[in-house]
């Protein structure tokens, strides 16, 4: 195990998108975007994805510094195509448009498709929370079949998160609930397949109906730091909360795959990207000069005062353990497996970006 102060990681991993041909600023963003993950402790969002990331770019399916296209644009709702670009940098454009607009009509929807993976959704609920503005995200995964649906064994639905955010005033913490559909995120299995923490004995299934927490249930056999290929293993992923899970999954696909043009997990061949239909609102067109969020606050108060289940426990509300995990881990570091931080030095080297002792 490494532990790396956070601007350090930052400079390493912004160096090797800026050697891996992205522009300085995009090799920022990205390093930016997947740092926070590590920061909020969604490591399974974290630089574990640089060494994909540099193969996706190398291979082009997913492109350096794009722009997205306005394929409808009204004053309360577009349509925009990410075209294969990094997530980190069209989907924060993708946001701004939406708190454009809902700053303007009070409500926009914003339907993204066709982005490179866009990370942990709460960064965008976030984004969109630092303006004032509540939002809903319904995310999908084209391309990407891992989890089976409540009463099936067969992969037919991607991780697909769904995220909800609400802006607090008086610097109060925004409520981020961020989670994907599937009992865990992919990335927790490649976690968990470093050595890192485990998954739950539940969290997949295998094609004989086996619950399984063991990594090789999604990758087949595992050996070092050998490349973790979904299509190598045979069982899935289950989805969180039996039926209610499986069936927001379902919406995910419409509403983020269908709906955006993006396209669902399947069937068929189709290339690896995010979609993402959003819903932006202003609580400043509510009528109620904020009044929501003095009932939220003594709402969060009841919500927390109920009796713990276990001695010693408490109950959180959306977004505080990633604000506990921030508060360490900006003052302490980002703590990394090995085997993890040797995928990361090889796709460094792969594209000749150097650690100096003024990094790590
Ligand atoms: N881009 C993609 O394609 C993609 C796909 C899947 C997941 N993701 C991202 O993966 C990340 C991780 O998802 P996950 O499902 O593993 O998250 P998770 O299971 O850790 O759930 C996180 C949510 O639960 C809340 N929470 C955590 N512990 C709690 C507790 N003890 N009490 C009450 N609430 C608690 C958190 O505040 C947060 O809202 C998310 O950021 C998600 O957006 C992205």
């Amino acid at each position: 195990m490494k532990t790396i102060p956070v601007a350090q990681l930052q400079s390493f991993v912004a160096e090797i998108f800026t050697k891996a041909g992205c522009s300085a600023a995009e090799g920022k963003r990205i390093a930016h975007y997947l740092t926070q993950a590590n920061l909020v402790g969604h490591d399974s969002h974290g630089v574990i994805r640089v060494p994909r990331y540099v193969e996706a770019l190398k291979a082009g399916t997913v492109l350096a510094d794009q722009t997205i296209d306005k394929v409808i644009d009204t004053p309360v709702l577009a349509v925009v195509d990410g075209k294969y670009g990094f997530g980190q940098t069209v989907t924060p454009q993708a946001v701004q448009l939406g708190i454009d607009k809902a700053k303007q009509s009070g409500v926009a929807v914003i339907a993204l498709r066709h982005s490179g993976h866009l990370g942990r959704a709460g960064d965008w609920a976030e984004m969109a929370a630092a303006a004032g503005l509540i939002s809903i995200h319904f995310v999908n995964v084209a391309g990407s079949l891992l989890v089976a649906p409540f009463g099936g064994v067969e992969r037919r639905i991607s991780t697909a998160p769904f995220c909800v955010g609400v802006p607090m005033p008086n610097g109060q913490q925004a409520l981020i609930l961020d989670f994907a559909t599937a009992l865990v995120a992919e990335g927790k299995v490649l976690v968990a397949s470093n050595g890192g923490k485990k998954v739950p004995d539940n969290a997949m299934i295998e094609l004989d109906g086996r619950m399984s927490g063991d990594p090789t249930t999604l990758y087949g056999p595992i050996a070092g730091t050998s490349a973790r290929l979904p299509q190598n293993g045979k069982g899935a992923i289950r989805t969180f909360g039996e039926h209610k899970g499986s069936g927001l999954a379902f919406m995910c696909e419409i509403l983020g795959g269908a709906l955006t043009g993006g396209g669902t997990c399947g069937p068929g061949p189709r290339q690896l990207a995010n979609g993402m239909l959003s819903i932006y609102m202003s609580p400043d067109f509510f009528g109620s000069d904020h009044a929501y969020a003095e009932e939220a606050r003594n709402y969060i108060e009841f919500f927390k005062s109920a009796k713990p289940a276990t001695p010693g426990g408490e109950v959180l509300i959306p977004g505080e353990t990633e604000a506990r995990n921030r508060a360490d881990r900006t003052k302490n570091g980002v703590p990394l497996q090995d085997d993890t931080w040797a995928a990361i030095q090889a796709a460094a080297k792969s594209v000749g970006a150097e650690i100096t002792t003024t990094q790590i």
